[in-house]
């Protein structure tokens, strides 16, 4: 579904320095699986994910979603959003609109669907998410689990092919991880293609196809989560795992 080559990033800093963030990543995810994405603070786990999307453009090397390489000039970057869902660690709601008005937003807005369908896809995503009460309640109302949930649904509303996710619970109190996880692992159960940046290593272990470990802007190493977790190759991926494990 996507192929990732030789992508590099690099940041110009303040002081005229550049930061070499991306460091030649190749990766290639089919559909359906499940990519979980681990390693340090800094090392350019988001960065890898929004460039996925294009939230960055990438220094160089390409990336080749169903076909089509999304980092060809005159690609129309707004369409490859629509197929990519992302949701991140802060929710960013619109607090000035309802549950309901968040969710139907995009789809609308961006004529993905008229409002009656997107309120009736919109409809049937809260009730799975057991949330359909809250639909013309404002974000304030709601519990950081409950305001992810709805980030979630949100997302899908627009019918996205793959979704990314970037620490999703690692803003929540820790009771309302669980739910968010939740969610996350009916999703992947119903066979999204999901890119996700986490700490939990559980969901990691129970959801994953393949864990990859990215350290200074390069995959050091990727594997089912069983070998990941249980034999881990490299020194560094081992110094990681019993500092988070
Ligand atoms: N827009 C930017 N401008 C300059 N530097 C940036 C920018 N975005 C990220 N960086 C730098 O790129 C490096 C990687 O950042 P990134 O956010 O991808 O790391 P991360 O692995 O997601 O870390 P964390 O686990 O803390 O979220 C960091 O050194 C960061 O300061
Ligand atoms: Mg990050």
């Amino acid at each position: 579904m996507i192929t990732v080559k030789n992508l590099h990033k690099e940041f110009k800093n303040a002081d005229g320095t550049t930061s070499h963030v991306l460091d030649g990543i190749n990766y290639e995810i089919n559909k359906g699986e499940k990519i979980v994405i681990v390693g340090p603070s800094g090392s350019g786990k988001s960065t890898f994910l929004r460039c996925l999307n294009l939230l960055e453009r990438p220094t160089s090397g390409q990336i080749i979603f169903d076909g089509e390489d999304i980092t060809a000039p005159g690609v129309n970057i707004n369409k490859v959003r629509e197929r990519m869902g992302m949701v991140f660690q802060n929710f960013n709601l619109f607090n000035n609109l309802t549950i309901m008005q968040n969710i139907i937003l995009a789809p609308v807005k961006l004529k993905v669907m008229s409002e009656a369908e997107a309120r009736k896809k919109a409809t049937e995503l809260l009730e799975r998410v057991n949330l359909l009460d809250k639909a013309d309640v404002y974000p304030a109302s709601l519990s950081g689990g409950q305001k992810q949930r709805i980030a979630i649904v949100r997302s899908l509303c627009m019918n996205p092919e793959m979704m990314l996710f970037d620490e999703p619970t690692s803003a929540l109190d820790p009771e309302m991880v669980g739910e968010v996880l939740d969610v996350m692992k009916q999703l992947a159960d119903d066979g999204m293609t999901m890119v996700v940046v986490t700490h939990e290593m559980g969901f990691a272990r129970e959801v994953a196809t393949k864990v990859l470990f990215v350290d200074e802007g390069k995959i050091l190493e990727e594997n089912t989560p069983d070998e990941f977790f249980d034999h881990p190759r490299s020194k560094r991926l081992q110094d990681f795992l019993s500092k988070v494990l």
